[in-house]
């Protein structure tokens, strides 16, 4: 009796670890980065043997459109882009992670010294600056209030080795920062038309500790042909490092992993007649829903591409977590003004996508939608991650 039962619990124990394995199959498989540890020195030298040792995995970028971007030429350019593919790899040692990033560019651009007119390609990496259970993830265009992130910036200036790190809340918050043990290096292939870069930190710095069994990571690439700098750019969503050496916390991987694949998350048509009948088009635009007034919001065309699926989530039921920063830091504030003949938008408060409370606090134009019951906010969440195309984007 006593073996019966006792086989009984063990196959019930394999049963449920394999059913939560492979709960989080599809997101291991698609979301995670596998980091590779090695026990030599990591430098941020492209042609290092190390990573033909390092297994490598795809990740997409999108064009960013939320933001709208002051600049017409460039804005008109964003039909034209191509969905970006970079191929990325994972080293660390005790000390320091490396990240390896590799993509195709036929025609490398590199930023004259004195040409206002030309633009350099470069790459970029964030990472949340705090991140784990009960903690949300950022927004991806370089973090917001509630969530700073750090970027590690590498771009093509003919003349100087042009690298940067950054803290940033968001969109035109950047602070340069020193950062000991940080390193970049871009380099491009003529035979095989590849820009590789390589970006080494240590684990730990002042501003974050990566010393974690997953750790978020976002990736975006400038195309110079493309006119794009600052804001305009192609993005990833946030990826997840799995460090071996670090236990992955349970409720942060099922918090990360939620909506992975989205396709058995909900109805997506239903998910798009719910996003029309509570009005979401009033404000945003996406899709075929064209009728709200462009800059009010931000646009969603392609927003399934570059969020993750618990961030809408949060973004239907607590827009107060994080708020999007959209001033246009080129523009003198006016209240009257209308948008310029370039149809760029001034800082005023209409395209201001938040109010300041009288407790000093930023509030989301956005109202919460908490009130939707969970098959609603899935079936949301589920059409908001089809939409991928930027292609009609105005
Ligand atoms: C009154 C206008 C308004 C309505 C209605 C509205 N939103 Fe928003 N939404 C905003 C603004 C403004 C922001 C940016 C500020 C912020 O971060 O909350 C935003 C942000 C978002 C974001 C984050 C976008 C990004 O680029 O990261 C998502 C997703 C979103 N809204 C989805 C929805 C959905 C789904 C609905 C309907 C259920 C909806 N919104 C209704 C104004 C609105």
């Amino acid at each position: 009796m006593k073996t019966a039962f006792k086989a009984t619990l063990a196959a019930l124990t394999a049963f449920s670890i394999s059913a939560s394995a492979s709960e989080f199959s599809d997101f291991y498989k698609y979301e995670v980065l596998n980091a590779k540890k090695v026990s030599k020195e990591l430098t941020a030298n492209v042609n290092d043997s190390v990573w033909k040792t390092v297994p490598g995995k795809y990740v997409y970028l999108y064009p960013q459109i939320s933001v709208r971007l002051n600049d017409k030429k460039a804005n008109s350019l964003i039909p034209k882009k191509k969905l970006q593919r970079a191929l990325v790899k994972v080293a660390y040692n005790d000390e320091v992670i490396a990240v390896y990033v590799s993509w195709k560019d036929d025609t490398p651009s590199i930023q004259a010294k004195y040409d206002t007119d030309s633009y350099a390609d470069g790459v970029s990496i964030e990472v949340p600056n705090k991140f784990g259970k009960g903690i949300t993830l950022p927004y991806i265009g370089m973090g917001d209030e509630n969530h700073p992130v750090t970027v590690y910036l590498q771009k093509t200036v003919a003349g100087r080795d042009y690298q940067k790190v950054f803290v940033s809340e968001g969109f035109g918050s950047l602070t340069e920062i020193k950062e000991k043990g940080a390193d970049i290096s871009m380099k491009y292939n003529k035979q095989t038309h590849l820009w590789t870069a390589v970006f080494v930190r240590p684990l730990k710095t002042e501003n974050s500790n990566l010393k974690a069994g997953l750790v978020p990571i976002a990736f975006a690439i400038w195309d110079g042909k493309f006119q794009e700098r600052d804001g305009n750019k192609s993005l990833s969503r946030w990826k997840f490092i799995r460090l071996k050496d670090y236990n992955v916390d349970k409720d942060y991987l099922s918090y990360v992993a939620w909506g992975v694949p989205y396709k058995k998350l909900g109805d997506p048509a239903r998910g798009k007649q719910l996003t029309i009948q509570n009005g979401c088009n009033g404000c945003h635009r996406y899709d075929d829903q064209k009728v709200a007034m462009p800059g009010l919001a931000p646009n969603l065309s392609d927003i399934g591409g570059i969020a993750n699926a618990p961030y809408l989530k949060e973004s239907i039921v607590n827009p107060d977590d994080v708020i999007i920063r959209n001033l246009n830091p080129n523009r003198h504030y006016n209240k009257y003004a209308k948008p310029d003949k370039f149809k760029a938008y001034p800082n005023n408060d209409m395209y201001k996508w938040y109010t300041v409370g009288s407790d000093g606090k930023k509030h989301s134009k956005m109202p919460p939608f908490a009130h939707l019951s969970e098959k609603d906010i899935n079936d949301i969440v589920a059409y908001l991650k089809t939409l991928r195309n930027w292609k009609d984007f105005k």
